[in-house]
């Protein structure tokens, strides 16, 4: 997967499939899956270090946790997080930040909101040759200010501004841009206006592609349960029982048996 084949993909009505990915095993078994795209997201704050939001990702963990997933990558397009604030100080101290995720490997950056000020250093950002996905609708960096994980767009002037915020994100040159928990229809109408791709997360099945985070796919976390969220394993039961499993093994002295043994 390169960056031209977004495009290319949406041209196809091919859709693109995104996972979020935080480590190294994790990434060398994505590595020899169908999935397009990989995402090393803020919320690797939350599903990884335990924070209760991602306003808690700093760029030294996005680096850090870039770089492994980067080593264990074949094919898939890799795109890292911005984290919380790390492009709303100046220009230079932002082109920092997107050097350091990039020469950790990733191939683009995403950046959320839509208001002038991000399209602005989005714009910035492509003319300097970096590639950028942009998202909005609802924005976990913005959480605070809008006071919980709702659906964003649900009446109609905020269904423009959202509309209005997509064209801007893709005239400053965005690749593509996630839309995140909006109503369908109203991913529906953004997806069929741009000419970029829109990656949906809780946006419904017509977006151009999807994302969902790996813990949420693979059932690992038991106390967040979003209604978009389908789990396509129960994960946390399977190496729950492997480690029981284990646990009684050892307690019974069947473990380690005569083949594991020098
Ligand atoms: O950080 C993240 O995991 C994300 C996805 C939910 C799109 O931004």
């Amino acid at each position: 997967m390169r960056l031209d084949d977004f495009k290319s993909k949406k041209k196809s009505h091919t859709k693109i499939s995104m996972i979020t990915c935080y480590d190294y095993p994790s990434a060398c078994t994505i590595a020899e899956s169908e999935i397009d795209c990989v995402l090393v997201g803020d919320s690797v704050a939350m599903t990884i270090h335990g924070h209760q939001s991602t306003i808690m990702a700093t760029m030294d963990m996005m680096t850090l946790h870039t770089s492994a997933v980067a080593r264990g990558l074949k094919k898939q397009f890799l795109v890292a997080d911005l984290p919380f604030l790390c492009h709303r100080s100046s220009q230079v101290e932002t082109i920092k930040n997107v050097r350091q995720l990039l020469q950790a490997g990733a191939h683009a950056i995403k950046i959320e909101g839509g208001d002038p000020d991000v399209c602005a250093t989005i714009a910035h950002l492509v003319a300097s040759g970096i590639p950028v996905m942009g998202h909005i609708g609802l924005t976990p960096q913005s959480v605070l200010q809008i006071g919980g994980y709702k659906v964003q767009g649900k009446n109609e002037q905020q269904a423009q501004e959202l509309h209005q915020q997509a064209l801007k994100l893709q005239a400053a040159g965005c690749f593509a841009i996630v839309l995140e928990c909006v109503p369908s229809l109203v991913a529906t109408s953004i997806s069929k206006e741009l000419e970029i791709p829109t990656i949906g997360i809780g946006a419904g099945p017509d977006t151009d592609g999807q994302v969902l985070v790996w813990h949420d796919l693979l059932g690992l976390q038991s106390d967040f349960n979003f209604r978009f969220v389908k789990r396509f394993v129960e994960g946390k039961n399977v190496l729950l029982s492997a480690i029981n499993h284990y646990a009684h093994e050892v307690r019974h002295a069947s473990f380690p048996a005569k083949e594991h043994t020098f």
